[in-house]
This record gives C-alpha cells, sequence and structure tokens, in this order.
C-alpha cells in the first residue's frame, strides 16, 4: 500500500466532525483536502506552507470543494505557526500531517528543512490531544532528504522513550533509490 494510502486511511478512521486538524506541509492540497472534508464545517483545519504557490494551490483546491469555511490559511514556516498554535490551543489537535520534502513541479531549493521539521515536531507534541495522531511522511530520494529522514528517526526513539507509540513503515533501506518513509505517532497513554 502506497504510504499515502495508509495515512488516508488513518485519517479518515480517526477525524470526526467538529474536530481539528493541521496540514503542517500543505503543497498541492491533497492531505488538507481531505482533513476539511473530515472535520466537516463544524471543524477546522489550520493549513501551513511556506511557500504563495502552494498556499494558493490549497486554497483553490478546497475553494472547488466547497471547504473553505473550516481552514484557516499560514504562509509561513511550520515550526512558527506550529509554536504558536501549541501556546494557544495545547492538547487540541486530533491529527497533525507532515508530508515533508519540496512542492512537486517548483523549485527543490525550497524544501523541508530538518532543523525545522524538527522544531516543529516538538511543537507538534503540544499541540497534539491525548488521543491525537501525528503523521510524518519523509522522502530519502533527494538531496537532503536521507539525512532530514535519519534525524527524525532520531527525534522519534526520543519520543518511544517518553512513552509516546510509534509505528513506523518503511519499505525498505536496500532499495535505490531510497524510498519514502512514514512514522504514525500516539502520545503517552495516561493511565486510568
Ligand atoms: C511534498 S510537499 C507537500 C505535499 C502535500 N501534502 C500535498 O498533499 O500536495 C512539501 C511542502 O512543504 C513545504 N515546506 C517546505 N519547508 C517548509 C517549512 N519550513 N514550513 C512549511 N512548509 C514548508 C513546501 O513548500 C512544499 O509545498
Amino acid at each position: 500500500m502506497r504510504l499515502t494510502q495508509r495515512v488516508h486511511d488513518q485519517l479518515k478512521a480517526h477525524l470526526r466532525p467538529g474536530d481539528f486538524a493541521v496540514d503542517a506541509t500543505a503543497g498541492n492540497g491533497h492531505d488538507s483536502l481531505l482533513l476539511a472534508e473530515l472535520v466537516g464545517s463544524s471543524g477546522r483545519v489550520s493549513i501551513i506552507d511556506v511557500q504563495a504557490a502552494a498556499i494558493d494551490a490549497t486554497q483553490k483546491r478546497l475553494h472547488a470543494a466547497g471547504y473553505l469555511e473550516q481552514a484557516q490559511f499560514h504562509q509561513d514556516n511550520h515550526a512558527t505557526v506550529l509554536a504558536a498554535l501549541a501556546k494557544q490551543s495545547p492538547g487540541k489537535a486530533s491529527a497533525i500531517v507532515f508530508n515533508l520534502g519540496y512542492l512537486p513541479g517548483s523549485d527543490k531549493l525550497v524544501q523541508t528543512k530538518a532543523h525545522h521539521t524538527l522544531s516543529a515536531l516538538n511543537a507538534s507534541t503540544q499541540l497534539l490531544a491525548p488521543n491525537g495522531l501525528l503523521m510524518v511522511t519523509a522522502y530519502r530520494g533527494h538531496s537532503g532528504g536521507a539525512d532530514e529522514a535519519e534525524s527524525i528517526a532520531t527525534w522519534a526513539g526520543e519520543q518511544e522513550a517518553l512513552g509516546w507509540v510509534i509505528k513506523c513503515y518503511d519499505p525498505g533501506c536496500d532499495k535505490v533509490p531510497l524510498p519514502p518513509v512514514l512514522w504514525i505517532l500516539t502520545p503517552p497513554t495516561t493511565a486510568p
């Protein structure tokens, strides 16, 4: 199963109307569209991308589907926006989705960078609801992608030591080019 399909299946099983969800890397808006559909007009989706082209593409996609009402757009670094959201609404996000790398068909120099990604992921751990889902897909085939994925693997290990439940879907490190890898994290369960 493709990792994007796995992410979408998990979101469909998890999100409910009225929920708050975050797309940390809007790109062309495919993930934002699904999040907006699942949370419905009573919910809220914060949609983040550093590039105007990505915000425009996502806005158009949601407008065409009639989902603008529940969408809030942020053209900024996800590390900055997630830190602000975590301060405003700690523990409120039912799902946060990262799909790392660069906007397909655009300038590959504008791509996610490990230090921003880790900072955004740390803020996400504060923003996520106790039963929330944090999903991170990293692409290892482009320059810098494998190093970014390595940093996330180390970070995920640190979260696991803190009690987070981590599922990692890695089709294999022996393939050329290296395939994408997905982590799904859920917060530590608090004892009843
Ligand atoms: C692979 S694309 C996302 C694809 C998207 N999920 C979709 O459904 O089309 C990665 C996106 O991350 C964005 N990006 C790169 N660095 C970023 C940062 N520091 N903060 C927010 N977005 C960033 C890029 O502009 C690009 O649009």
